[in-house]
């Protein structure tokens, strides 16, 4: 028999989503950090699964494409490598990883600044650390009607050669009508300020619509403005802007989830110390709102996976 209601769903296995204090972060500041959200134990084996990634990929074959986040990046975008990505796990590197001629000068393990974006299908481990009860019961409790995973990725930010990430949204990447994405980060190592942890414009998401989208367009991609809604549906939007955003930096120890509104302005700093800091992160959109053919991420012919249902096959199946 169906359950009553998603609530009953799951919270008839005991799990919990958000605290009332939890939610009210959430809504006033734009992101939460929940420490010691992963045990010791799935932590370990999503780095070690992170690890074997890094290692088996073949470097033979691999287009050596670049990834960057900002609008000035270039003509990689037009990669097919990366546009084709949404169901393969693929691999992306640091642009410091080369040098002016073009030559690769860090090991291949070393040189990777992000794998994406089917881990949490095509990865067991990920895949049963994306499914989760209690990350429905989070999604739940953000106000999600029918939260889809639509892509996740590692982060590597290498040491040495970790890039920079400039202010941005991730809704730029991830666009509904209305704006819906919430990412779900997860720090495999601990993220500090020698070694570029995120920082975050406290309460940005307020006041900052969303105004470029990532698109397919000539063959390739594109910025393109937001012709739908800046804002998520029924949000408190506040008309005064900041002339500067100040950024409040989040360390966290490994094991930690950061949850991060769509709208809101986050950046991180290089990585030029020894230490790593390995990411995991996936995000969702809600599946009741318009995601249209113009957005650079297409769904596999599957659709975008369905994290209420393929969490409760999961509990059934006692995964
Ligand atoms: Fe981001």
């Amino acid at each position: 028999m169906a359950p009553a209601s998603i609530s009953d769903l799951f919270d008839a296995h005991g799990q919990t989503g958000l605290s009332a204090t939890q939610k009210a972060t959430f809504e006033q500041d734009g992101y939460l950090i929940m420490p010691g959200f992963l045990s010791p134990t799935t932590t370990a084996a999503l780095l070690s699964e992170t690890h074997t990634l890094l290692r088996e990929f073949p470097l033979e074959s691999h287009p050596l494409t670049k990834f960057g986040t900002g609008e000035d990046s270039g003509t990689h975008w037009a990669d097919n490598y990366f546009l084709e990505s949404g169901d393969k796990i693929r691999f992306f590197f640091e642009e410091d990883a080369f040098n002016a001629s073009g030559d690769l000068v860090k090991p291949k393990e070393r040189a990777i600044n992000k794998i994406g974006h089917y881990l949490h299908e095509l990865s067991p481990p990920f895949r049963k650390a994306t499914f989760t009860n209690q990350n429905a019961s989070i999604a739940r409790d953000l106000g999600f009607k029918d939260p889809r995973v639509l892509q996740s990725m590692v982060i590597c930010k290498q040491p040495e050669i970790g890039g920079k990430v400039n202010p941005h949204q991730d809704s730029t990447f991830l666009y509904t009508n209305p704006p819906s994405a919430v990412g779900f980060w997860i720090a495999l190592e601990d993220a500090t300020l020698e070694n570029g942890c995120l920082s975050f414009a406290k309460g940005s998401h307020h006041r900052t619509p969303l105004k470029s989208r990532l698109i397919r367009k000539d063959g390739g991609t594109g910025f393109s403005d937001t012709d739908g809604a800046r804002f998520p549906e029924n949000f408190d939007v506040q008309s005064e802007v900041a002339d500067e955003e100040e950024y409040t930096p989040g360390e966290v120890k490994a094991g930690s989830l950061v949850l991060i509104h769509g709208n809101l302005l986050h950046q991180s700093e290089k990585n030029l110390s020894q230490k790593g800091r390995i990411i995991y992160t996936f995000h969702l959109i809600d599946g009741c709102y318009e995601y249209d053919q113009r957005n650079w991420l297409q769904p596999p012919k599957e659709g975008f996976s369905q994290l209420y249902r393929a969490a409760s096959i999961a509990q059934t199946a006692g995964d």
